[in-house]
């Protein structure tokens, strides 16, 4: 194995919770009922996507121009709430595993549906950081299609075989797993029968 690619949000950095409320937001808004158990299935979802959840409990038909208008909504607040990130919000035991993983000789690398990715980055004091980040960015299709972690492992110039994927949402394993990597679950992930190697700590990586 070569190399680890990382999804961001519940990986690296906690975004969950402002996620949440600016979805709350947005849909008590429209009079919409959503609640944390709803959320739970967002995670990994494009923000398209995640909204289409959303809508599912909405009393009336929206227009494309009216999910554009949420989605952007929802950003606005998102991006409010992500002003007050910083290094100290990376998630427990990252700063000195990711260094001990380099360390090894691993290339480092970040695979998110997150068009905010390089805003998080920069936040949390990686701006330039990683060997390599593909994001919501440079992707057409959301988790579960692979195409995030493939164009990761592309830019490494590596085959999925050679790459371990690290992941906290079902989506994400399930898009890893769709690409031949090798699936490394943590939180929600490592209670998920189809995770290669379950974890209970982002620490034990480090013994992978
Ligand atoms: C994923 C999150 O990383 O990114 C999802 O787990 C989110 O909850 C998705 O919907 C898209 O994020 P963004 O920042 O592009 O709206
Ligand atoms: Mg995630």
């Amino acid at each position: 194995m070569k190399a680890f690619i990382f999804d961001l949000d519940g990986v690296i950095v906690s975004t969950d919770r402002y996620h949440y409320l600016a979805w709350k937001q947005t849909a008590d808004g429209e009079g919409i009922y959503f609640d944390e158990k709803i959320n739970d299935r967002l995670r990994g979802v494009s923000r398209m996507a995640s909204l289409e959840i959303i809508l599912e409990r909405a009393k009336r038909q929206y227009s494309e121009e009216e999910k554009q208008a949420l989605a952007c909504k929802k950003n606005d607040l998102y991006r409010d709430l992500l002003r007050n990130l910083t290094p100290k919000d990376r998630l427990e035991g990252v700063t000195e595993t990711l260094a001990a993983l380099r360390e090894k000789g691993y290339l480092l690398a970040i695979g998110s549906s997150s068009k905010n990715t390089p805003f998080i980055l920069e936040k949390i004091g990686y701006g330039d950081y990683f060997d390599a980040v593909s994001d919501g960015n440079n992707i057409t299709r959301g988790k579960p299609d692979p195409e995030v972690f493939l164009k990761a492992a592309e830019m490494l110039r590596l085959s999925p075989e050679s790459c371990y994927v690290v992941e906290d949402a079902e989506a994400g394993i399930d898009a890893a797993n769709a690409g031949g990597f090798f699936s490394v679950g943590v939180g929600p992930a490592s209670r998920y029968e189809k995770t290669k190697k379950p974890l209970a700590s982002f620490s034990l990586l480090r013994e992978l």
